[in-house]
């Protein structure tokens, strides 16, 4: 466990060093692109509840739950881990328990995004390796994510004072503009 804890640290550090907030603009039928990370910040039995606890298989841990649990949350989104960071908006996650070592997640989440630049939702789905570095399919967006594809990194949870983080990288781009 000290082990994971040291690299989910190690990988939030690297995070904070290749934060990336950029975009390039659409012009002339070149592909738009937009990288940028998120923090969801929750307070288990506060802002994330079990709902229905799974039916074999491991316990309760920070990475682990018995298969079939379903987890809920509606956790706030922040520009960095710290909890006091700015607010980027709200994610409401549905977490189901998919492998009999508890390891695994299916990950059905709604980022609804409120920044000064932009306004809208992604929706992302995928199964994660809750202890890995996973990618999830970005199925589309709404707002100013219209028509967005890509995918994002869900990084490790990491256990803080207030509860957990939960670090998640986007790589989105839209398709280009036809011109007629
Ligand atoms: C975003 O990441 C993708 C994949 O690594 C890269 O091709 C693209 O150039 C990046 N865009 C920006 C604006 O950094």
């Amino acid at each position: 466990m000290a082990t994971f804890f040291q690299q989910s640290l190690f990988v939030l550090l690297l995070l904070h060093a290749h934060q990336v907030v950029s975009s390039t603009p659409d012009h002339h039928g070149l592909i738009r692109t937009l990288n940028f990370s998120l923090f969801q910040q929750q307070v288990p039995n506060k802002t994330a509840f079990i709902v229905l606890t799974g039916v074999t298989g491991v316990g309760v841990s920070l990475t682990t739950a018995p298969f079939g649990t379903i987890y809920l949350a509606n956790d706030r989104l922040t520009a960095e881990s710290n909890a006091s960071s700015e607010t980027l908006g709200t994610v409401q996650v549905a977490f189901l328990t998919s492998s009999m070592d508890g390891l695994q997640t299916m990950l059905f989440a709604n980022f609804i995004l409120k920044t000064k630049d932009r306004e809208g939702s992604i929706s992302v789905f995928g199964g994660v390796k809750n202890t890995e570095p996973s990618p999830v399919q970005v199925l589309g967006g709404t707002g100013d994510f219209m028509h967005v594809q890509g995918y994002a990194t869900c990084l490790p949870v990491v256990q803080v004072d207030a509860g957990v983080v939960f670090p998640y990288e986007f790589f989105l781009s839209w398709p280009p503009i036809r011109k007629r």
